[in-house]
């Protein structure tokens, strides 16, 4: 295969593969960087192919009639579906575990009995498929109580009960069909943890990974964390929540042990692994894998790394070899969310954003939620519309960097939370 003139196609629409595809297009080995099926801003700098990420056939004719070296999966979907197995049956690289590796993100009841086989720490639960055990489980559990659906279920899975009467109806409605469909045929009943989330992001090869820097989203929408939970509100790197110190102590009882965990189970995880932390009084337990960079976090950790990321992806997709570590650069990153208010609920589409035509220094504008219409314009088609990166010396330099493009974009329902990184500065 060609290593120069590369041709990569991210797949995805968001936030993330918008970051993904401007990094890739950095790389002096690419020649031309593809999207599919973007977004109104991924298709305004990148060839746009047409093609759903949830149509592995087509994505597979596309990779062949397009002669794409190197296929950058960028959701979680694509991958559960083995599109990683089917690319490489017609000899296509591509970036992301194969199905039987992404099923630590597919079923959370898989995970959950694999961290326990593996001893890595993680909260007390049992999975059930059936009601009546769980609902007799549920009345030795103490309060809050949280109750999963298994399968994928777009970040809305994870419900933390207040009562035994709502935990009960939430099984009911996952295991009946109800609530999440074919996600919720298992469930899993899992002990409340307490403590700061953060997460940390590993491109592997086997039982080689390299860290990327450590980030803390902001998952509820509004500020304090306070409201519903969101797909992520913003996002900030490096985080001082976890000195370098303790992330050797993380790699040693989390990351080895699943890596290797994996293999001694037949699977050679390729790709990214997501492990998202809760740092507990009583240490770091995992809340959940995912199989790929998390949105907004890309946002904020892609932008450190110094060195070209792309022969890093291409030898996780052969399994080769990985560097030992990423050159990281001195800076902060952090990202702003701006969604449409009503967002996580219902939320106006197809408003015109209006971006100036230089933006501010130091900023980067990324597009998730937005589309472009017959003649040109590019308006709003989700819940998170834009990401407003900044980047500087100091978290300060970056916060008001990335603050200053909320300000200079505009469209009718603009929202954005205020206080992005603030359990950072209040340890400063
Ligand atoms: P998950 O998809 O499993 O990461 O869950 C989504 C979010 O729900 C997490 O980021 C946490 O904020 C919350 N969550 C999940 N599991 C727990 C738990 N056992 N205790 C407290 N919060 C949790
Ligand atoms: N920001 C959380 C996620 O990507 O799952």
């Amino acid at each position: 295969m060609n290593e120069k003139n590369l041709k990569v196609l991210v797949l995805g629409s968001g936030g993330r593969e918008h970051t993904l595809a401007k990094i890739c297009a950095q790389s002096p080995l690419v020649q031309e960087v593809l999207v599919a099926p973007g977004n109104g801003g991924m298709n305004q700098e990148f060839r746009s192919l047409s093609v759903s990420v949830e149509d592995n056939e087509k994505i597979v004719q596309a990779a062949r009639d397009e002669a794409i070296d190197l296929v950058v999966v960028g959701p979680e979907v694509p991958l559960c579906n083995g599109v990683v197995d089917e690319l490489n049956k017609v000899g296509v690289l591509a970036y992301g575990p194969d199905a039987q590796s992404a099923r630590l993100e597919g079923s959370k009841a898989f995970t959950k009995d694999f961290l326990a086989r593996h001893n890595i720490p993680t909260a007390e639960y049992r999975n059930f498929t059936e009601v009546e055990p769980a609902i007799e489980y549920l009345q030795t559990c103490s309060l809050p109580v949280v109750v999963k659906a298994s399968g994928l279920a777009a970040g809305k899975g994870v419900i933390i009960c207040q009562s035994k009467e709502e935990a009960e109806k939430e099984v009911r409605d996952m295991l009946c069909g109800n609530s999440f469909g074919t996600s919720g045929s298992e469930v899993v009943i899992e002990e409340f943890l307490e403590g700061e989330e953060a997460s940390l992001h590993l491109i592997c090869s086997g039982e080689e990974y390299v860290a990327l820097p450590m980030s803390q989203d902001h998952k509820k929408v509004g500020e304090g964390d306070t409201g519903p939970n969101t797909g992520g509100m913003g996002a900030y790197a490096p985080t001082s929540l976890v000195s370098s110190v303790m992330l050797k102590e993380y790699e040693e009882t989390i990351v080895q042990p699943t890596l290797s965990g994996l293999k001694s189970e037949g699977m050679n995880f390729r790709g990214t692994l997501y492990v998202g932390l809760m740092l507990t009084k009583s240490g770091p337990k995992v809340l959940e894998f995912n199989v790929r960079f998390g949105d907004p976090e890309t946002q904020v950790i892609l932008p450190l790394v110094e060195q070209d990321l792309v022969p890093v992806l291409m030898a996780s997709a052969k399994g080769e070899s990985l560097p030992k570590k990423l050159e990281i650069k001195k800076e902060y990153a952090m990202v702003v969310v701006l969604a449409s208010k009503g967002y996580p609920s219902s939320y106006p589409k197809g408003e015109k954003i209006i971006v100036p035509s230089t933006l501010p220094s130091s900023s980067i504008l990324i597009h998730a939620g937005t589309t472009s219409t017959p003649d040109g314009e590019v308006v709003s088609a989700g819940g998170r519309v834009l990401g407003a990166v900044g980047t500087g010396g100091s978290l300060d330099d970056a916060k008001s960097a990335a603050y200053k493009l909320c300000d200079a974009v505009s469209f009718p329902s603009k929202y954005y939370r205020k206080d992005i990184g603030y359990r950072e500065f209040e340890r400063q």
